[in-house]
């Protein structure tokens, strides 16, 4: 198993997810750590050129399957060039958004089958698991309100409906239920710096803990 550390978050929209992944990898640094901080889609050249056609809004329609697959070839790339090189040399990997995401986005809120989704998530992984997931959790309609508050921000996933995000938020609940050691739960309904704050509480403890990196 790799030295490092590999911690995701995931989460509904408007959660503030990458404000919270760099304000950690700072606070990690300026701690001494060795730290690579990510997201997908993208975290490489060729996931970001598959980020600008799944998100942009160009004229075009995306089926679901087509983004599983798009999602999974920047995700192979982004495993074997960044994340998995980063884990070796005993790096902290603070990614924003994996696996979970496909199974949220893709299986929960468009309703695609989870059986063939795990099988082309562990082909493009190589079974590449986070250690620790955090899932920035907070009601749908205050999710969206931040996001739209942004419109350069907006997104094509974001455009769908709210009964999509809906979905997407009880499929991460979902997964923290069937896997709850594998999760950390954050109320991201809460002010920025509070809400840090909690994160860097709960990584403590749970790196305080010899069993935190679960498998199940
Ligand atoms: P974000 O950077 O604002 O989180 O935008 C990424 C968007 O891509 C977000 O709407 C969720 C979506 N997405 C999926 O639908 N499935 C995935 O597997 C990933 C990584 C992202």
């Amino acid at each position: 198993m790799a030295p490092g550390l590999f911690i995701a978050f995931e989460g509904p929209e408007g959660g503030g997810k990458s404000l919270q992944v760099g304000l950690l990898a700072e606070r990690l640094r300026s701690d001494g750590a060795d730290v690579v901080a990510t997201r997908e889609p993208g975290g490489t050249k060729v996931g970001d050129e598959i980020r600008a056609v799944l998100l942009g809004l160009g004229d075009y329609a995306i089926l679901p399957e087509t983004e599983v697959l798009l999602l999974a070839a920047a995700r192979a790339q982004h495993v074997r060039e960044v994340i998995t090189p980063a884990l070796e040399r005993g790096a902290l990997v603070v990614c924003d958004r994996f696996v979970d995401s496909t199974f949220a986005y893709q299986g929960g809120g468009s309703g695609l089958d989870m059986s063939p989704l795990r099988t082309i998530q562990a082909f493009a992984t190589g079974g590449l698991e986070p250690d620790i997931r955090f899932l920035l959790d907070l009601p749908v309609q205050v999710g969206l309100q931040r996001r739209h508050a942004e419109p350069a921000s907006v997104n094509r996933i974001d455009l769908a409906d709210n009964s999509f995000h809906q979905r997407v938020r009880d499929a991460y609940l979902n997964l923290v239920t069937a896997a709850p050691r594998q999760w950390v739960v954050i109320d991201a309904d809460a002010a920025p710096d509070t809400v840090h704050e909690t994160i860097w509480r709960e990584l403590r403890r749970v790196r305080a803990n010899p069993r935190y990196v679960v498998t199940e």
